[in-house]
């Protein structure tokens, strides 16, 4: 089974994608034969400064290397040494229906947020078809909110299979139901659009600070309160054992157990997480050629597994 997953490097990656993408991806990495690439190509929609986007993707990667990717197991590249994806995406553009591309929620709600309405932009989940396409990918790990990207991906597939015979696979998604909607410090979806996310690896006393001000309702330590629903206990589910979030659902609903006490809670259990992954990106960070090879020797396996594909695809349309 070939597992495939990509992330934009277009900003630091905060604990929403950690439990809401990156996990699955570690979790799978012992089922199949995995790919995990970092979308530079897909990052320009958002990010137009080259030094900002080199130094995002090089983050990235220490970011997954560090929270757990093995690269004996994974295959880590840039999307940007597989170029051909560029060309798979202009085939399945000349297949894609505008109705279907306008229909896109990503498209939508970056408009909804000011961005601006590019052809990158719209023709974003034509490219992210193509990078799952050119790998003939079985499953691929993704949040909630890629679900309708996937679907657009077996659509093109299709169309392309009709056209010129059955050349890709229709690939899955994989968006395990115990991934939950993670909550940032204000209580939407966290999000680095709306500012309240709470990045894996910036300096402890910066996400103490970010712990400490998430957003609570004013109720006195004494009185007792309801845990479900609330963003600091949904955050402590992530980081927790069972038997400590019982402990602290107990403690709420028995009153005498404040918002403070379970600020305190989360952020000891994130550090039980992360103090070691910590100390190993420190270690990576200091070692910039060992993280060159990694990026290279993926490109170089990315581009045997992608190139007979590319060429069946180039005979079958005609080139
Ligand atoms: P952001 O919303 O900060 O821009 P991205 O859209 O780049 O994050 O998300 C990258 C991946 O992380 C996606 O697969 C997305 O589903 C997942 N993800 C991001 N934020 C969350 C969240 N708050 N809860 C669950 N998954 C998330
Ligand atoms: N669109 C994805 C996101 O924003 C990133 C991505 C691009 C991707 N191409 C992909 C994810 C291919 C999985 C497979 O999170």
């Amino acid at each position: 089974m070939r597992i495939l997953t990509g992330i934009q490097p277009s900003g630091k990656l905060h604990w929403g994608n950690y439990f809401g993408a990156m996990k699955s991806m570690f979790d799978l990495q012992e089922k199949g034969q995995n790919f995990m690439f970092i979308a530079n190509f897909h990052a320009m929609t958002t990010v137009r400064d080259g030094a900002a986007l080199r130094e995002a993707t090089k983050d990235v990667a220490l970011d997954y290397l560090a929270c757990g990717l093995d690269p004996a197991k994974t295959v880590m590249y840039r999307q940007s040494d597989v170029p051909e994806v560029q060309e798979l995406a202009w085939y399945l553009s000349c297949l894609a229906p505008m109705g279907l591309l306008e229909r896109c929620h990503s498209y939508k709600d970056k408009m909804a947020h000011g961005f601006d309405a590019t052809h990158g932009l719209f023709a974003y989940p034509v490219l992210m078809a193509a990078d799952i396409l050119i790998m003939q990918a079985d499953l691929v790990p993704v949040g909630k909110d890629q679900k309708q990207h996937l679907e657009v991906t077996r659509d093109l597939a299709q169309k392309f299979n009709n056209a010129y015979g059955e050349l890709l696979k229709l690939p899955d998604a994989y968006i395990p139901d115990s991934v939950a909607t993670i909550p940032g410090t204000d209580g939407q979806k966290m999000s680095k659009s709306y500012h309240n996310t709470i990045e894996l690896f910036e300096p402890s006393g910066a996400i103490k600070k970010k712990v400490m001000g998430i957003v609570t309702d004013s109720k006195t330590m004494e009185e007792p309160k309801e845990p479900e629903g609330n963003s600091i206990y949904e955050l402590y589910k992530l980081f927790a054992t069972k038997e400590e979030v019982e402990t602290m659902a107990a403690s709420f609903r028995a009153g005498n157990y404040g918002y403070g006490h379970a600020k305190k809670a989360l952020l000891e259990a994130y550090h039980r997480l992360f103090d070691p992954f910590r100390e190993k990106r420190e270690a990576l960070a200091k070692d910039e050629s060992t993280l060159e090879d990694i990026l290279r020797d993926g490109a170089r396996k990315a581009h045997e597994f992608a190139a007979p594909t590319m060429e069946a695809v180039r005979r079958a349309v005609g080139l």
